[in-house]
Protein backbone atom coordinates (compact mmCIF):
# COMPACT_ATOMS: atom_id res chain seq x y z
CA UNK A 1 0.00 0.00 0.00
CA UNK A 2 1.59 3.47 -1.43
CA UNK A 3 -1.43 5.44 -1.06
CA UNK A 4 -0.86 5.88 -4.72
CA UNK A 5 -4.92 7.27 -5.45
CA UNK A 6 -5.29 9.00 -1.82
CA UNK A 7 -7.69 11.72 -2.51
CA UNK A 8 -8.67 10.51 -6.08
CA UNK A 9 -12.06 9.73 -7.58
CA UNK A 10 -12.87 6.98 -10.45
CA UNK A 11 -15.14 5.56 -12.32
CA UNK A 12 -14.97 1.61 -13.31
CA UNK A 13 -16.58 -0.13 -15.58
CA UNK A 14 -16.94 -4.23 -16.54
CA UNK A 15 -16.34 -5.84 -12.95
CA UNK A 16 -18.42 -8.61 -13.23
CA UNK A 17 -17.16 -11.09 -10.76
CA UNK A 18 -13.88 -11.77 -8.89
CA UNK A 19 -12.28 -12.90 -12.18
CA UNK A 20 -12.72 -9.92 -13.71
CA UNK A 21 -9.74 -7.52 -14.65
CA UNK A 22 -11.77 -4.92 -13.87
CA UNK A 23 -12.54 -6.75 -10.58
CA UNK A 24 -8.72 -6.94 -9.39
CA UNK A 25 -8.26 -2.76 -9.79
CA UNK A 26 -11.33 -1.62 -8.20
CA UNK A 27 -9.81 -3.83 -5.03
CA UNK A 28 -6.52 -2.40 -5.80
CA UNK A 29 -7.56 1.16 -5.87
CA UNK A 30 -9.39 0.97 -2.94
CA UNK A 31 -6.46 -0.02 -1.40
CA UNK A 32 -4.67 3.04 -2.79
CA UNK A 33 -7.33 5.05 -1.13
CA UNK A 34 -9.27 5.73 -3.96
CA UNK A 35 -13.67 6.40 -3.56
CA UNK A 36 -14.97 4.97 -7.01
CA UNK A 37 -18.65 4.40 -8.40
CA UNK A 38 -18.56 1.27 -9.96
CA UNK A 39 -20.98 0.51 -13.39
CA UNK A 40 -22.32 -2.81 -15.73
CA UNK A 41 -24.71 -3.85 -17.43
CA UNK A 42 -28.19 -4.05 -16.28
CA UNK A 43 -28.14 -7.57 -17.19
CA UNK A 44 -24.78 -8.20 -15.96
CA UNK A 45 -25.50 -7.04 -12.54
CA UNK A 46 -28.63 -10.04 -11.91
CA UNK A 47 -25.43 -12.10 -10.97
CA UNK A 48 -25.23 -9.97 -8.10
CA UNK A 49 -21.58 -9.95 -7.62
CA UNK A 50 -20.82 -6.54 -7.95
CA UNK A 51 -22.42 -5.52 -5.09
CA UNK A 52 -20.35 -8.01 -2.87
CA UNK A 53 -17.64 -5.81 -4.65
CA UNK A 54 -19.57 -2.23 -3.76
CA UNK A 55 -20.11 -2.93 -0.42
CA UNK A 56 -16.18 -4.13 0.02
CA UNK A 57 -15.26 -0.91 -1.64
CA UNK A 58 -18.08 0.98 0.66
CA UNK A 59 -19.15 2.62 -2.69
CA UNK A 60 -22.82 2.30 -5.10
CA UNK A 61 -23.22 0.52 -8.72
CA UNK A 62 -25.27 2.65 -11.64
CA UNK A 63 -26.01 0.36 -14.16
CA UNK A 64 -25.19 1.69 -17.78
CA UNK A 65 -25.44 0.41 -21.31
CA UNK A 66 -21.65 1.22 -22.46
CA UNK A 67 -23.16 1.15 -25.98
CA UNK A 68 -26.43 3.95 -24.80
CA UNK A 69 -25.16 7.61 -24.38
CA UNK A 70 -28.34 8.35 -22.51
CA UNK A 71 -27.24 5.30 -19.88
CA UNK A 72 -23.82 6.88 -20.35
CA UNK A 73 -24.99 10.77 -19.35
CA UNK A 74 -27.05 9.19 -16.73
CA UNK A 75 -23.99 7.49 -15.43
CA UNK A 76 -21.59 10.95 -15.45
CA UNK A 77 -24.14 12.64 -14.28
CA UNK A 78 -24.62 10.40 -11.16
CA UNK A 79 -21.28 9.69 -10.20
CA UNK A 80 -20.38 13.51 -10.30
CA UNK A 81 -23.90 14.05 -8.24
CA UNK A 82 -22.37 11.25 -5.87
CA UNK A 83 -19.03 13.24 -5.41
CA UNK A 84 -20.51 16.41 -5.68
CA UNK A 85 -17.68 17.49 -8.52
CA UNK A 86 -15.53 15.72 -10.91
CA UNK A 87 -13.59 12.69 -11.11
CA UNK A 88 -9.81 11.60 -11.98
CA UNK A 89 -9.85 8.16 -13.49
CA UNK A 90 -12.28 6.19 -15.66
CA UNK A 91 -11.21 2.17 -16.35
CA UNK A 92 -12.96 1.13 -19.31
CA UNK A 93 -12.92 -3.05 -19.69
CA UNK A 94 -15.77 -3.81 -21.33
CA UNK A 95 -15.88 -5.60 -24.90
CA UNK A 96 -18.02 -8.75 -26.31
CA UNK A 97 -18.15 -10.46 -30.12
CA UNK A 98 -21.10 -12.43 -30.61
CA UNK A 99 -18.98 -13.82 -33.32
CA UNK A 100 -17.30 -15.28 -30.72
CA UNK A 101 -20.09 -16.73 -28.96
CA UNK A 102 -21.84 -18.27 -31.59
CA UNK A 103 -19.34 -19.90 -33.34
CA UNK A 104 -18.64 -17.57 -36.47
CA UNK A 105 -15.48 -17.98 -38.06
CA UNK A 106 -13.89 -14.26 -39.76
CA UNK A 107 -14.49 -15.42 -42.90
CA UNK A 108 -18.18 -15.89 -42.09
CA UNK A 109 -18.89 -13.22 -40.35
CA UNK A 110 -22.20 -11.98 -39.49
CA UNK A 111 -22.20 -8.18 -39.50
CA UNK A 112 -24.91 -7.26 -37.39
CA UNK A 113 -23.04 -8.98 -35.28
CA UNK A 114 -19.89 -7.42 -36.34
CA UNK A 115 -21.55 -4.33 -35.75
CA UNK A 116 -22.46 -5.02 -32.19
CA UNK A 117 -18.92 -6.25 -31.98
CA UNK A 118 -16.92 -2.84 -32.55
CA UNK A 119 -20.12 -1.02 -30.90
CA UNK A 120 -19.83 -2.84 -27.45
CA UNK A 121 -15.92 -3.21 -27.21
CA UNK A 122 -14.32 0.32 -29.32
CA UNK A 123 -17.13 2.59 -29.85
CA UNK A 124 -18.44 2.50 -26.04
CA UNK A 125 -14.89 3.98 -25.47
CA UNK A 126 -15.48 6.95 -28.45
CA UNK A 127 -18.93 7.78 -26.40
CA UNK A 128 -17.76 7.40 -22.69
CA UNK A 129 -14.97 9.94 -23.12
CA UNK A 130 -17.89 12.32 -25.30
CA UNK A 131 -19.96 12.29 -22.74
CA UNK A 132 -17.34 13.23 -20.25
CA UNK A 133 -15.99 15.95 -22.15
CA UNK A 134 -19.39 17.14 -22.89
CA UNK A 135 -20.19 17.34 -19.22
CA UNK A 136 -16.22 18.43 -18.40
CA UNK A 137 -16.21 15.76 -15.77
CA UNK A 138 -12.70 14.81 -15.48
CA UNK A 139 -10.09 17.34 -13.27
CA UNK A 140 -7.41 17.95 -15.15
CA UNK A 141 -4.28 15.69 -15.15
CA UNK A 142 -7.10 12.87 -15.27
CA UNK A 143 -6.34 9.22 -16.66
CA UNK A 144 -9.07 7.39 -18.74
CA UNK A 145 -7.57 3.60 -19.36
CA UNK A 146 -9.59 1.35 -21.73
CA UNK A 147 -8.15 -2.53 -22.18
CA UNK A 148 -6.77 -4.14 -25.27
CA UNK A 149 -5.15 -6.78 -26.72
CA UNK A 150 -2.40 -7.71 -28.72
CA UNK A 151 -4.34 -9.41 -31.90
CA UNK A 152 -4.81 -5.28 -32.53
CA UNK A 153 -1.38 -6.42 -33.95
CA UNK A 154 -0.91 -8.93 -34.81
CA UNK A 155 -2.79 -12.41 -36.07
CA UNK A 156 -4.17 -14.82 -33.44
CA UNK A 157 -5.72 -18.07 -34.32
CA UNK A 158 -9.38 -17.46 -33.24
CA UNK A 159 -9.50 -13.71 -31.82
CA UNK A 160 -11.67 -13.07 -35.06
CA UNK A 161 -13.72 -9.49 -35.17
CA UNK A 162 -12.81 -8.74 -31.57
CA UNK A 163 -8.81 -7.70 -33.23
CA UNK A 164 -10.67 -5.58 -35.24
CA UNK A 165 -12.58 -3.75 -32.39
CA UNK A 166 -8.96 -3.84 -30.33
CA UNK A 167 -7.61 -2.16 -33.22
CA UNK A 168 -10.17 0.25 -33.26
CA UNK A 169 -10.34 0.60 -29.60
CA UNK A 170 -6.19 1.72 -29.55
CA UNK A 171 -6.82 4.81 -32.17
CA UNK A 172 -9.42 5.79 -30.61
CA UNK A 173 -7.40 6.37 -27.21
CA UNK A 174 -4.69 8.31 -29.45
CA UNK A 175 -7.22 10.13 -31.61
CA UNK A 176 -9.24 11.58 -28.73
CA UNK A 177 -6.12 11.63 -26.18
CA UNK A 178 -4.99 14.07 -28.39
CA UNK A 179 -8.26 16.32 -28.03
CA UNK A 180 -8.40 15.89 -24.45
CA UNK A 181 -4.65 16.54 -23.69
CA UNK A 182 -4.37 19.44 -25.70
CA UNK A 183 -7.81 21.39 -24.26
CA UNK A 184 -8.06 19.52 -20.72
CA UNK A 185 -4.61 17.71 -19.86
CA UNK A 186 -6.50 14.34 -19.42
CA UNK A 187 -4.22 11.39 -20.49
CA UNK A 188 -6.05 8.59 -22.74
CA UNK A 189 -4.25 4.99 -22.88
CA UNK A 190 -4.95 1.50 -23.59
CA UNK A 191 -3.21 -1.41 -21.78
CA UNK A 192 -2.86 -4.70 -23.91
CA UNK A 193 -3.09 -7.06 -21.29
CA UNK A 194 -1.56 -11.24 -21.32
CA UNK A 195 -4.52 -13.79 -21.85
CA UNK A 196 -5.93 -14.11 -18.51
CA UNK A 197 -8.33 -16.52 -17.13
CA UNK A 198 -11.62 -14.26 -17.20
CA UNK A 199 -15.21 -14.69 -18.15
CA UNK A 200 -14.22 -12.75 -21.63
CA UNK A 201 -11.14 -14.79 -21.63
CA UNK A 202 -12.63 -18.07 -21.50
CA UNK A 203 -15.06 -17.10 -24.36
CA UNK A 204 -11.77 -17.04 -26.83
CA UNK A 205 -12.24 -21.05 -27.61
CA UNK A 206 -8.58 -22.88 -26.88
CA UNK A 207 -7.13 -19.87 -24.52
CA UNK A 208 -5.65 -22.47 -22.23
CA UNK A 209 -3.55 -23.56 -25.25
CA UNK A 210 -2.52 -19.61 -26.17
CA UNK A 211 -1.64 -19.23 -22.15
CA UNK A 212 0.60 -22.17 -22.67
CA UNK A 213 1.91 -20.63 -25.24
CA UNK A 214 2.75 -16.73 -24.61
CA UNK A 215 3.65 -18.45 -21.19
CA UNK A 216 6.45 -19.85 -23.05
CA UNK A 217 7.27 -17.39 -25.23
CA UNK A 218 7.55 -14.28 -22.73
CA UNK A 219 11.08 -13.64 -21.03
CA UNK A 220 8.98 -12.82 -17.76
CA UNK A 221 5.89 -15.17 -18.58
CA UNK A 222 2.07 -13.86 -18.50
CA UNK A 223 1.18 -11.15 -16.53
CA UNK A 224 -1.85 -12.14 -14.41
CA UNK A 225 -4.59 -9.92 -13.31
CA UNK A 226 -3.15 -8.92 -9.77
CA UNK A 227 -0.42 -7.73 -11.89
CA UNK A 228 -2.91 -5.63 -14.09
CA UNK A 229 -4.15 -4.13 -11.69
CA UNK A 230 -1.23 -2.98 -10.15
CA UNK A 231 0.27 -1.72 -13.57
CA UNK A 232 -3.44 0.07 -14.17
CA UNK A 233 -3.16 1.88 -11.09
CA UNK A 234 0.34 3.49 -11.38
CA UNK A 235 -1.37 4.81 -14.65
CA UNK A 236 -4.44 6.28 -12.60
CA UNK A 237 -1.63 7.67 -10.21
CA UNK A 238 0.14 10.95 -10.36
CA UNK A 239 3.18 9.42 -11.22
CA UNK A 240 2.83 8.66 -14.85
CA UNK A 241 1.20 12.07 -15.88
CA UNK A 242 3.16 12.84 -19.00
CA UNK A 243 1.93 9.02 -20.80
CA UNK A 244 -0.62 9.33 -22.94
CA UNK A 245 -2.53 8.16 -26.31
CA UNK A 246 -0.13 4.96 -26.07
CA UNK A 247 -0.78 1.02 -26.22
CA UNK A 248 1.27 -0.04 -23.12
CA UNK A 249 2.38 -3.53 -23.86
CA UNK A 250 1.90 -5.36 -20.32
CA UNK A 251 2.79 -8.95 -21.32
CA UNK A 252 5.62 -10.60 -20.23
CA UNK A 253 7.30 -9.39 -23.09
CA UNK A 254 5.05 -11.43 -25.67
CA UNK A 255 4.66 -8.61 -27.87
CA UNK A 256 8.65 -8.19 -28.99
CA UNK A 257 9.43 -11.73 -29.54
CA UNK A 258 9.23 -14.00 -32.43
CA UNK A 259 10.51 -17.11 -31.01
CA UNK A 260 11.98 -18.52 -27.38
CA UNK A 261 13.91 -21.23 -26.14
CA UNK A 262 10.85 -22.46 -24.12
CA UNK A 263 8.30 -22.79 -27.50
CA UNK A 264 10.99 -23.79 -29.48
CA UNK A 265 12.09 -27.06 -27.54
CA UNK A 266 8.16 -27.61 -27.36
CA UNK A 267 8.28 -27.49 -30.62
CA UNK A 268 11.40 -29.50 -31.50
CA UNK A 269 9.26 -32.70 -29.61
CA UNK A 270 5.92 -31.69 -31.78
CA UNK A 271 8.07 -32.33 -34.77
CA UNK A 272 9.05 -35.80 -33.43
CA UNK A 273 4.94 -36.50 -33.58
CA UNK A 274 3.18 -34.00 -35.89
CA UNK A 275 -0.27 -33.06 -35.72
CA UNK A 276 -2.40 -31.56 -38.90
CA UNK A 277 -5.11 -29.26 -37.60
CA UNK A 278 -8.71 -31.59 -38.84
CA UNK A 279 -10.19 -28.47 -39.80
CA UNK A 280 -9.95 -24.48 -39.77
CA UNK A 281 -13.57 -24.06 -39.04
CA UNK A 282 -14.32 -24.63 -35.27
N1 LIG B 1 -9.07 -11.88 -20.32
C1 LIG B 1 -8.17 -11.66 -21.27
O1 LIG B 1 -7.47 -12.56 -21.73
C2 LIG B 1 -7.99 -10.27 -21.80
C3 LIG B 1 -6.75 -9.90 -22.41
C4 LIG B 1 -6.62 -8.61 -22.93
C5 LIG B 1 -7.67 -7.73 -22.83
N2 LIG B 1 -8.84 -8.10 -22.23
C6 LIG B 1 -9.93 -7.13 -22.15
O2 LIG B 1 -10.21 -6.83 -20.80
C7 LIG B 1 -11.52 -6.29 -20.70
C8 LIG B 1 -12.25 -6.94 -19.54
O3 LIG B 1 -12.47 -8.29 -19.76
P1 LIG B 1 -12.22 -9.43 -18.66
O4 LIG B 1 -11.21 -10.34 -19.25
O5 LIG B 1 -11.99 -8.84 -17.33
O6 LIG B 1 -13.59 -10.25 -18.71
P2 LIG B 1 -15.02 -9.98 -18.00
O7 LIG B 1 -15.96 -10.88 -18.74
O8 LIG B 1 -14.90 -10.16 -16.55
O9 LIG B 1 -15.35 -8.46 -18.33
C9 LIG B 1 -16.02 -8.01 -19.51
C10 LIG B 1 -17.03 -6.99 -19.04
O10 LIG B 1 -17.66 -6.32 -20.14
C11 LIG B 1 -18.97 -6.02 -19.68
N3 LIG B 1 -19.83 -5.63 -20.79
C12 LIG B 1 -20.20 -6.39 -21.87
N4 LIG B 1 -21.04 -5.68 -22.63
C13 LIG B 1 -21.22 -4.47 -22.05
C14 LIG B 1 -21.98 -3.30 -22.37
N5 LIG B 1 -22.75 -3.25 -23.46
N6 LIG B 1 -21.92 -2.25 -21.50
C15 LIG B 1 -21.16 -2.28 -20.39
N7 LIG B 1 -20.41 -3.35 -20.04
C16 LIG B 1 -20.45 -4.43 -20.86
C17 LIG B 1 -19.39 -7.31 -19.02
O11 LIG B 1 -20.56 -7.19 -18.23
C18 LIG B 1 -18.15 -7.65 -18.21
O12 LIG B 1 -18.20 -7.07 -16.93
C19 LIG B 1 -12.15 -6.50 -22.08
O13 LIG B 1 -12.03 -5.30 -22.82
C20 LIG B 1 -11.27 -7.59 -22.68
O14 LIG B 1 -11.29 -7.60 -24.10
C21 LIG B 1 -9.01 -9.34 -21.70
Amino acid sequence: MYNLLKGKKGLIFGALNDKSLAWKVAERAYEEGAEFVLTNTPVSMRFGEIHELAKKCNTIVVPADATSVKDLENLIDKTMEHFGGKIDFILHSVAMSLNVRKGRTYDNLDYNFLGKTLDISAISFHKLLQVAKKKDAINEWGSVVALSYVAAQKTLYRYNDMADAKAMLESIARSFGYIYGREKKIRVNTISQSPTMTTAGSGVKGIDGLMDFTERMSPLGNANADEFANFCITLFSDLTKKITMQNLFHDGGFSSMGMSLRAMTMYNQALDNPIEPESYDE
